[in-house]
Order: C-alpha cells, then structure tokens, then sequence
C-alpha cells in the first residue's frame, strides 16, 4: 500500500476511497473514477470480490495508478484495514449493492471495504444501484433509514432501464452526477453543516418558463437553471429529499434528485404546488413568465404580405410566489424567492420581499453577461425579519450553501 508523503503535492489532494461492491453498474465506477483523478483527488479503489467478478483488477489498479485489494490479509504491516479509511476525506461506495448496505448497517467487517466504512471518520456516500424488488425490500429499507440516521449519504437510486429489459427505480444514477455530488459533499465543512436538512423535503424550481405563441414559437426568458440545480445538489449533498421543478433546462438532473420537468408557468405552478404539500422548504429560482399571450395559434402564424403584425395580446400568469408564501401549505414552511433585478436592486427587492411576504428573498443583479448562463453568482439574500447577508461573487454552489444555511436557521 502506498504511504501519504508528507510535503508533497500528494498530501494536499483530498482522498477519495471508491468503494465498488458488486452490481452489474460496477463498471460504471471507472468512468466515476476517471473524474475523480483527472479533478485532482487521490483515489484509492476498494472493490469486493464480487465487483472484481463485474471489472478486473488491472482497470481499477490502472486508472486510479494505485494497488487494489479486497481483504484484509494484504501488506498486513501497514494496517490497510485501519489506515484506508481512517486517512480518507471522503468515501463513496458506488456502485452500492443490497448487500454492502446491510453489512454497513450491521456494521459487518468481512473484507477491506467493510473495515474501511466502520474505520472512516469522513463523510461516507453510498450511490446504491440494484433492481427495484430488492431496493424497495422493507430490509434495504431499513438499512437505507439506518445508514442516514447515522449520518451516511445515501443517494437515492435514478429510475430507468435495469440490467435486463426491465426499467424502474433502481438504476445506477449518472457517474458525471455522482461525481458532482461527491465534489459537493468534499466542498463541504463539519458533520454537523454536513448533513442537516437529513429528514427534510425541500422544493427547488428551477430554469425558465416558456409561454408559447404557436406550436413553433414562444415568449421566454435567458435562466438556464444552473443556479435553481445548484440549489438541488448541494440540498442533496445536506441529506435533504429534493424535489427539483425544471423549466426548460437543459442541465442533467443531479444524483438523488427527483426532477419533474415542466414547459409553462402553469405547469411549474402545479408541479410546484404538489410537491410542496408536505415540503419543509420551498425555494423558488425559477424564472417565471408574469404574462402569457392571451390566445394560442393552433397553426404558425404566418408573416401577411404588406400588413403590419397583429399587437399581442398579453394576460396576466398567477403570481406562484405570492400565493406559496400567503396560503402555507404547511406551518412553519419556509418559502424563498430569488429577484433578477437591472437597477435599484437592494430597494427592488426589499419592496418585492414585502409584496411577496416570502420568508427569504435572493436579490442578485442580471444583465450585461451577469448571471444567466454563468457559473458564477453574486447575491444579496434578504430576510423577512430585516436580515440582509451578502454573498460575494462566486461559484453558484457557495450562493446555494448560504441560502440553505438561512433556511435551516429558519426551520422551527
Ligand atoms: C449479473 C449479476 C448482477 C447483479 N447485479 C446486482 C445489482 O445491480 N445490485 C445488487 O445489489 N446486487 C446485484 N447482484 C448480486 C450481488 O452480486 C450479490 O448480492 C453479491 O453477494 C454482492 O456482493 P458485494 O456486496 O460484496 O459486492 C448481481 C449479481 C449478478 C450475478
């Protein structure tokens, strides 16, 4: 096994253990892997011996440039045991099948990987994937319950194509979603920041909405969802159960996410208004349309030779902030809004927060290349109680990580 050198360049990157138990998405683990080393983490893979059956050795030995062994009876002198999940700064069991679930939550130490999850003091995801009779087992259940009761990430399974012909919940999510979880989850400060929204259903809208004219053409807005998706993913990353309404956005749904995609304002109301029945927290980044044409052309409409266009005629959308944040669908539900304001920002906002009579409210400035698209945010989050906390300009996760701060604060 080899040694951390201190001083070098290595002790400064996080480390990463991969565990890989044995489900037919084990070789989805060495593109998970690949991202892990090429973003600059050291990575060591502990693999079962039923995830060798799945992929060899040499790949996992190969791609991560270190040695791989399953059980405890290796390089005896160096602990591997004790020392592998002591030294780690994240550990994340992906895939994770029905079986190292229940180990982890007996606390089993059969083999190296199982030692590594009772040795490891660092956050510990598991990315489970098997066929949806044994996830929705009351066992696998229960373990699932267990594990995030003590703390374990456990990303809820994506639905989709199983390993034979059959689809349903259960498949392995995206290995780019489940790296970025696991950056989000690395990113991330003390146990305690780490996981508490665990019991918590939050909402996230997120994107624009789009009104549409005639079956080619719509009315719609630049938000491309990133920050309503950051949103989702770092809830996620804090153990929260998220539920992500999506207009129009091109993005991947993040891993344990649940993602309803909407078109219209109409429709993300009543996604939204759905969801939020038993939510603990409603965070609104999506941008809706206020007005939608007032008519929808069955057929395109066309460009009449020499006449002027017909004027378009606009009706009011309903107001989904508004009503979220006046008719709770639950006591002490928390409702955020988020304001893309051009000029006079701070005073705009303060004046919506008033109107809106949300709990929280996102003031960032939009236009000139600010904001829509980018990666980077700057915000101003105003409280209902007079509160105002700066965000400076960064990444959108940072924006996101402070709004969930502020939320949790408010939870009774
Ligand atoms: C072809 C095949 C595919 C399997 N896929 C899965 C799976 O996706 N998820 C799962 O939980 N178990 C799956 N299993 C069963 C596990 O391999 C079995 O429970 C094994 O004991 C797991 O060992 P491990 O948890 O130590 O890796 C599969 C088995 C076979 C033969």
């Amino acid at each position: 096994m080899e040694q951390r050198q201190h001083g070098s360049p290595q002790e400064s990157r996080p480390r990463v253990v991969l565990g890989v138990s044995g489900g037919i998405a084990a070789y989805k683990a060495c593109e998970l892997l690949r991202r892990l080393t090429e973003s600059g983490h050291d990575t060591q893979v502990v693999p079962t011996a039923s995830a060798l059956r799945f992929v060899g050795e040499a790949t996992f030995s190969a791609l991560s440039g270190r040695p791989v062994s399953t059980d405890v009876w290796e390089s005896v002198h160096e602990v591997p045991h004790v020392r592998i999940g002591q030294s780690a700064d994240l550990v994340v069991v992906a895939p994770a099948t029905a079986d190292i679930l229940a180990k982890a939550a007996h606390g089993l130490a059969d083999d190296l990987l199982t030692n590594t999850l009772l040795t490891a003091r660092c956050p510990v995801v598991f990315a489970p994937a098997m066929h949806t009779e044994m996830w929705e087992h009351p066992a696998t259940q229960e373990n699932v319950a267990t594990l995030r009761r003590r703390g374990c990430l456990v990303i809820e399974p994506a639905v989709g194509r199983l390993t034979g012909a059959d689809t349903g919940k259960g498949r392995f999510p995206e290995p780019e979603a489940v790296f970025e979880f696991c950056r989000g989850v690395l990113a991330r400060g003390t146990a305690a920041e780490r996981t508490d929204l665990t019991g918590r259903h939050v909402v996230v809208s997120a994107g624009g909405t789009r009104e549409p004219l005639d079956p080619v053409r719509f009315l719609g807005n630049r938000s491309s969802g990133k920050q309503g998706f950051a949103l989702a993913r770092t809830a996620a990353a804090r153990g929260a159960r998220v539920t992500l309404v999506a207009a129009n956005s091109e993005l991947p749904g993040p891993a344990g996410v649940d993602v309803v995609r909407v078109g219209t304002a109409a429709q993300l109301r009543e996604a939204v208004l759905e969801a939020a029945a038993d939510a603990d927290a409603v965070v609104m980044a999506a941008a809706v349309a206020d007005f939608r044409p007032a008519a929808y052309a069955e057929g395109k409409i066309k460009k009449r030779k020499d006449a002027e266009p017909e004027p378009l005629e606009l009706v009011r959308n309903p107001d989904i902030l508004a009503e979220l944040s006046t008719d709770r669908a639950r006591a002490g539900q928390i409702v955020v809004g988020f304001a893309a304001e051009t000029d006079d920002v701070l005073a705009n906002g303060r004046a919506k927060l008033a109107r809106k009579r949300c709990d929280l409210l996102v003031v960032n400035e939009v236009g000139e290349g600010k904001t829509f698209g980018a990666e980077e945010n700057e915000a101003v989050v105003l409280g209902a109680d007079g509160s105002e906390t700066a965000v400076p300009y960064g990444p959108k996760d940072v924006l996101s990580d402070k709004v969930w701060d502020l939320v949790a604060l408010r939870f009774p």
